[in-house]
């Protein structure tokens, strides 16, 4: 949620503001309500912002070109404190004389106070929002300290909430001070010049070489220079990385939408997030994780915390972890765990999902936790997310960078690492066959996900057809009930039509009653092989619907001929063990949604009002 840039290099004719700019296009992900940039230039600070897409900003800048400069900051919104206006886009300017330049990403809770402080102190503000406060009171502690690393220092400590911040002055060129809490921040180590981001993406055309900053730390660059200092003015170091994957990674790559190039991709997010995790007796290694098998082996109670499609993940990865280690497992929406009062223990694991690790919601509730004394483990995708750092173990998924909002890669590599993670806590407890024989199940799953791709034209067709529809409803049992969940808000999320998922079981208490004629309904039909005639049951809720006119579309396994009688249309997938099926079933609905968002001319991968990495409460 908002991405921000900032860039310090060689000198005034060097690439500043293309460095930004192309920083800006990366994070766009992270927030499109509008963008800016403000650059140190001979007499001050020069800016230009402007509401809308990033597109916006530079044809504004192609208008109006900026001065040469060898240091900047960029940032790219989404809106919280103030509509996405021209005035409430950052930067903001700071100071009687507009020499300072601040962008944000965060809420500063406390805004309204200290925005009256400083209306009482004759300060006019141009925008409505929080950031504007933080600008002008960095302005105020730099007339007093003449340094803009203690002035940050001063005001970092008057603010709540979460924060980073990217400050400029006009009397400090060559420097970018930054500082964070709550809010994501890496640094990117170039040769002659260096890079800040809220991820790797920012920089990573440029440098490879990536370095973490804690929680409440400030940052200064400069071309040649990094330091980092604690709040308190203490001496700190941060933990330096190399990102693992390229700018061709972060690109379309011919591909019409990141969504339609990401759902592609699952195969290698599966395999790559399986891979090299056994020994080779067969037996699961972890070793990544960094955590204490004796305490995991107390563990008697786990709860995963997520949002979005990651808590859907979580929701599907229940029954296989219940199943497979017989520990009581809930699923909780993060922002609803932390004030529910929850039941918790040191036996107790937290495992929490989080394909960005920065979701606030989500960060809170792992904090929650940790204080409440539980053993916290990430399932990540981002290397150096807060999360992750703030949790006692992490387990990463390698997805590889997700750009689309809508995840889709990244759902199925959470399923995989928590499918490892219930087999590792099966092993722990002995059932060393069970694990050998789903591991071997699991190394299959990305041929057959890979075959199920290359049949999606049928899919295609439908959701062409289907570009006017007005609702659609999903249906699901067992596993495939978070399936249904989570095709409902793909088609939601990016193609703005109304959409519900439901256990099919609860059909006959309620839904069944929006079925009238010609109500497209998407049921993920049970394996044949599911326990407790899981499969019939649905088949007869195929019936009941149709009788009523709905249009079944029925997504069923091959080989399935039981379903063919009730279905205006199969949609078939490789044959799997009942738990490994979601991986698996998930591929069409994720195909269906994107399709239909192209066919009616959406923007799929930046889908109104949203954000993929929602960094506020
Ligand atoms: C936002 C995004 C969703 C995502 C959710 C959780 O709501 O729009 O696509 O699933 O955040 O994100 P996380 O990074 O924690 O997995």
């Amino acid at each position: 949620m908002c991405g921000i840039v900032g860039y310090v290099g060689p000198d005034a004719k060097s690439r500043t503001l293309e460095v930004i700019m192309e920083g800006l296009a990366r994070l766009e992900y992270r927030g499109y309500d509008s963008a800016g940039v403000a650059l140190v230039v001979t007499d001050g600070i020069a800016s230009a912002k402007k509401a809308g897409k990033l597109a916006n900003l530079r044809a504004e800048i192609e208008a109006h070109p900026l001065p040469g400069s060898t240091t900047g900051i960029g940032h790219t919104r989404w809106a919280t404190h103030g509509g996405p206006t021209d005035d409430n886009a950052h930067p903001h300017l700071g100071g009687d004389d507009d020499r300072l330049a601040l962008i944000h990403n965060g809420i500063i809770e406390n805004f309204h106070v200290l925005r009256t402080e400083l209306l009482d102190q004759g300060v006019v503000f141009r925008s409505e929002t929080d950031t504007e406060v933080a600008a002008q009171l960095l302005a105020r502690a730099y007339a007093d300290t003449n340094d803009l690393t203690s002035a940050m220092q001063q005001v970092v400590n008057r603010l709540e909430g979460a924060f980073t911040l990217l400050a400029i002055h006009a009397d400090t060129p060559g420097q970018v001070v930054a500082a964070r809490r709550n809010s994501p921040l890496v640094i990117g180590l170039g040769d002659g010049e260096n890079f800040l981001g809220s991820d790797v993406a920012a920089f990573i055309g440029h440098t490879k070489s990536a370095m973490e900053v804690d929680q409440d730390q400030i940052v200064t660059i400069t071309k040649d220079t990094v330091s980092v200092i604690g709040f308190d003015g203490s001496p700190a170091e941060g933990k330096r990385f190399e990102v693992t994957w390229d700018a061709a990674q972060a690109e379309k790559g011919g591909h019409s939408s990141f969504m339609a190039k990401e759902i592609l991709e699952q195969p290698h997010a599966i395999a790559d997030t399986l891979l090299g995790r056994t020994d080779e007796a067969g037996r699961l290694v972890l070793d990544e994780m960094r955590i204490d098998p004796v305490r995991l082996a107390e563990v008697n109670k786990i709860i995963i915390i997520a949002c979005g499609t990651a808590f859907y993940s979580g929701l599907t990865a229940k029954y296989a972890i219940e199943h497979w280690t017989r520990i009581p497992c809930a699923v909780e929406l993060a922002h609803e765990f932390r004030y529910c009062d929850p039941v918790i223990d040191a036996q107790t694991l937290v495992v929490s999902i989080s394909q960005s690790g920065e979701t606030m919601d989500t960060l809170m509730a792992v904090k929650h936790a940790r204080a409440l004394g539980a053993l916290t483990l990430s399932i990540c995708n981002t290397h150096g997310a807060t999360i992750p750092r703030e949790s006692d173990a992490a387990l990463y998924t390698h997805a590889g960078p997700e750009i689309a909002v809508a995840s889709t890669k990244a759902f199925t590599a959470q399923i995989a690492a928590c499918y490892l993670l219930g087999l590792y806590l099966a092993q722990l407890r002995g059932e060393d066959s069970t694990v050998r024989t789903v591991m071997q199940e699991l190394a299959q799953i990305p041929g057959k996900v890979e075959h199920l791709l290359g049949r999606m034209d049928r899919v295609r067709e439908i959701a062409h057809f289907m570009a006017d529809t007005r609702s659609v409803l999903f249906l699901g049992r067992h596993v495939g009930y978070p399936i249904a969940l989570e095709g409902a808000l793909k088609l939601k999320e990016i193609a703005y039509i109304h959409a519900e998922g439901f256990a099919a079981g609860e059909l006959k208490h309620g839904p069944i009653a929006l079925i009238e004629p010609g109500q497209p309904v998407f049921i993920v039909v049970p394996s044949p092989h599911t326990p407790y005639h899981l499969h019939d049951k649905v088949v007869s809720n195929i019936q009941e619907i149709r009788a009523r006119g709905a249009r079944t579309l029925v997504i069923a396994e091959e080989g399935d001929e039981t379903v063919v009688p009730f279905a205006d249309e199969v949609i078939r997938v490789p044959q799997s063990s009942p738990l490994l099926a979601p991986l698996l079933t998930i591929i069409p609905l994720q195909v269906f949604a994107c399709q239909l968002a192209t066919a009616k001319g959406l923007d799929v991968d930046q889908p109104r009002n949203l954000a993929k990495s929602v960094t506020v409460e």
